[in-house]
């Protein structure tokens, strides 16, 4: 008799709770740790910095990982400095090569055509005009790097789609379609054996924050 007594009650005391339950309202939490956030959110209002912030600007003159500063003005001189004195950092390898035409055929190809002759689609459709071929234009290092840095008239600045070696890597590109247009020499490839030799330490470093960059790229 006492156990059917227990066993009514609990069921009643089942059927309350559930029956409290309300869908429109957040249910009961119990050790509640993981649904109160401990960090700051976003745009929330806190008082350890001035104006309820949470965070701060970067102290000046702070640079974003992978990136690196460029000196050059976008000015004519800018320009004229880069393309006298910049020069590509990077080794001639097949890989740097490979990726070079491999970004090339994404962001150039559309206007300067894949032989880099100005046909390219958007030329060839009169979408635009006026692209020239790299034969007609100073092709150095530092030029086809500050171009892309920040573009140049009606053509954009590529400097937030690729980071600083990838722009090295499409400059070998369009130095040796300069070069199959103009009939000069290609670039000399550079034996990978050889380089880890010479500049083991440096091959190294480059590979860290070519690993980090692309991470952040993607
Ligand atoms: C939307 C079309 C377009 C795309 C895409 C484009 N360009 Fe250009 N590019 C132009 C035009 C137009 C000019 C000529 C600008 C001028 O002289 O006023 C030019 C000029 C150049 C020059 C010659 C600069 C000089 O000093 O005379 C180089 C080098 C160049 N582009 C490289 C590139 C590279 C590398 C890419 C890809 C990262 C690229 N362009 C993508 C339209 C484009």
């Amino acid at each position: 008799m006492k156990r059917l007594l227990n066993i009514s009650l609990l069921i009643a005391a089942v059927f309350t709770l559930v029956g409290c339950f309300d869908e429109n309202k957040p249910n009961y939490q119990y050790m509640p740790n993981m649904y109160e956030p401990v960090g700051y959110e976003t745009y929330g209002e806190y008082q350890i910095f001035e104006n309820g912030q949470s965070a701060l600007l970067p102290v000046e003159g702070s640079i974003p990982r992978g990136w690196m500063p460029y000196e050059y003005d976008n000015t004519t001189e800018g320009k004229e400095l880069a393309s006298a004195e910049l020069m590509n950092p990077e080794p001639v390898t097949q890989e740097n090569l490979d990726k070079g035409k491999e970004l090339y055929d994404i962001y150039c190809a559309v206007c300067h055509g894949s032989k880099g002759d100005g046909q390219g689609i958007l030329m060839k459709n009169e979408v635009f005009l006026g692209i020239p071929s790299y034969a007609d234009r100073v092709v150095t290092d530092g030029n086809v790097y500050h171009v892309m840095m920040y573009g140049l008239n009606s053509m954009g600045s590529y400097a937030s789609q690729t980071n600083e070696l990838e722009r090295w890597q499409i400059t070998m590109h369009v130095q040796n379609l300069t070069a199959a247009l103009t009939g000069g020499e290609p670039l000399t490839v550079v034996e990978l054996g050889m380089e880890t030799e010479m500049e083991g330490d440096a091959e190294e470093d480059s590979a860290d924050t070519e690993s980090t960059e692309t991470d952040e790229a993607e």
